[in-house]
């Protein structure tokens, strides 16, 4: 679940080519909860037709500034303060400069104008228009006002030559949409570390030693934080794309996240140790690949340094990070050994899981975990995908 779970979105469809690509964007919108009233310009309705949209949010799609039903408020009036955002996606040059200009002459402008709530525009023309100084200036103008902006791409245009001007890709633009909607999160002004993966110790040159663990839950948490408008550091072994807007710093070994966390906790209001850190590592790294011979290896293997250990340590002498949170991926007596690690780690919080489910731990997309928390309370969450999870996890952090 995102954070466009449940938004009031109107999606505002200006009249050029990659008005098609609405479509998809209205889609994904709607597939994530988000409740989306679609305006189309009549320039957009020569590209595509209401009934598109219509179909997409089983909703009534509005064109006309004076297309009121009896009994219904005026829409750009009723529109402009009920939703969460504005979302324009293709902009035009000509929208564009009519917003700059406080231009009111179709709903969506009238919408523009009317509305206190963010507003974020995908704008897509020739190269030549959005490089002209009226749009230039036009978008500085919108900018200047608050108005967020994604893209345009570089690319092929509907004229057949390249240059930039393309509208931003669907995925992009309601990532975007995310990232807009977060800066009214219950997180915004906090600043989190999240780690994520198995860490990897190497051998010899094209051999390590690592887990099970894949980084799914850890980069579910930096995602969620990052949706309800948190600063994050995501600290990752895992090949995952990592969410966008989030600070990453990608390691392999335990010694290298020990590092990067300690490096990033100064003054954080919280850390999430979701990571699967070795808790050995071989005791020397051959230089040269290890070749066979007849009888066995045996490797000798060292401690590494357990992170939530140091970081208790530096939490002791600064009071930072405010909150920590432990991950405990036990086979057997989950309760006893999560409570105990809770006691050693001196966390605020652990969440323990039974990694000896099919369907809850390592390299799925659900979990079931008990948090357990330093004030003696347990909750016991039912298997739940790893988003809802870490949603769980941060209302603990954020005092929910
Ligand atoms: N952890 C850590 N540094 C380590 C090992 C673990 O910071 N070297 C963190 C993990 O990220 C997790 C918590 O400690 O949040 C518990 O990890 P786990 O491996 O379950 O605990 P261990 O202390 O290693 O205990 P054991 O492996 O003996 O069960």
């Amino acid at each position: 679940m995102t954070n466009l779970h449940g938004k009031r979105i109107v999606l505002g469809i200006t009249g050029g080519i990659a008005a098609y690509k609405s479509a998809a964007i209205a889609s994904r919108l709607v597939q994530s909860g988000a409740m989306v009233d679609v305006v189309l310009t009549e320039s957009a309705q020569k590209f595509i037709t209401p009934l598109t949209f219509q179909s997409l949010t089983h909703r009534r799609v509005f064109t006309d500034i004076f297309d009121i039903p009896p009994a219904e408020n005026i829409p750009h009036i009723e529109l402009s303060h009920q939703i969460d955002l504005l979302l324009i996606a293709p902009a035009t040059a000509n929208t564009i400069a009519k917003m700059a200009h406080g231009q009111a002459d179709n709903l969506l402008t009238a919408i523009a104008l009317a509305t206190d709530k963010p507003i974020l525009i995908a704008p897509a023309m020739e190269t030549d228009m959005w490089e002209h100084p009226a749009t230039r200036r036009n978008i500085a103008t919108l900018t200047e006002w608050g108005v967020a902006q994604v893209g345009p791409a570089a690319g092929r245009l509907a004229s057949g030559r390249m240059g930039r001007g393309r509208m931003a890709e669907p995925d992009e633009i309601v990532d975007a949409a995310r990232q807009v909607l977060a800066k009214n999160g219950d997180m915004v002004g906090m600043r989190v570390v999240v780690t994520a993966g198995g860490t990897r110790e190497p051998i010899d040159p094209v051999r390590y030693i690592t887990n099970r663990s894949g980084g799914k839950m850890g980069h579910a948490l930096a995602e969620v934080a990052r949706d309800r408008g948190a600063q994050v550091t995501l600290v990752t072994t895992a090949g995952l794309p990592a969410p966008s807007g989030v600070s990453v710093v990608r390691v392999n070994t335990a010694a290298e996240m020990a590092d990067a966390v300690l490096t990033a906790i100064p003054e954080s209001d919280a850390l999430v140790m979701a990571a699967a850190v070795a808790d050995y590592r071989p005791a020397e790294i051959a230089p040269q690949k290890i070749k066979k011979g007849d009888g066995g290896l045996t490797l000798s293997l060292v401690r590494t340094p357990d992170i939530l250990q140091l970081v208790a340590k530096y939490r002791a002498e600064t009071g930072f990070p405010r909150k920590v949170v432990g991950f405990a991926a036990e086979t057997t007596d989950v309760r006893r050994n999560a409570q105990e690690k809770l006691a050693r780690k001196r966390l605020d919080w652990i969440a323990a899981n039974d990694v000896s489910r099919t369907d809850a731990g390592f390299g799925v997309e659900t979990n079931q975990v008990t948090l357990f928390g330093a004030d003696g309370s347990v909750v016991e969450l039912p298997l739940m995908s790893k988003t809802a999870v870490a949603a769980e996890i941060w209302n603990r952090v954020a005092g929910k």
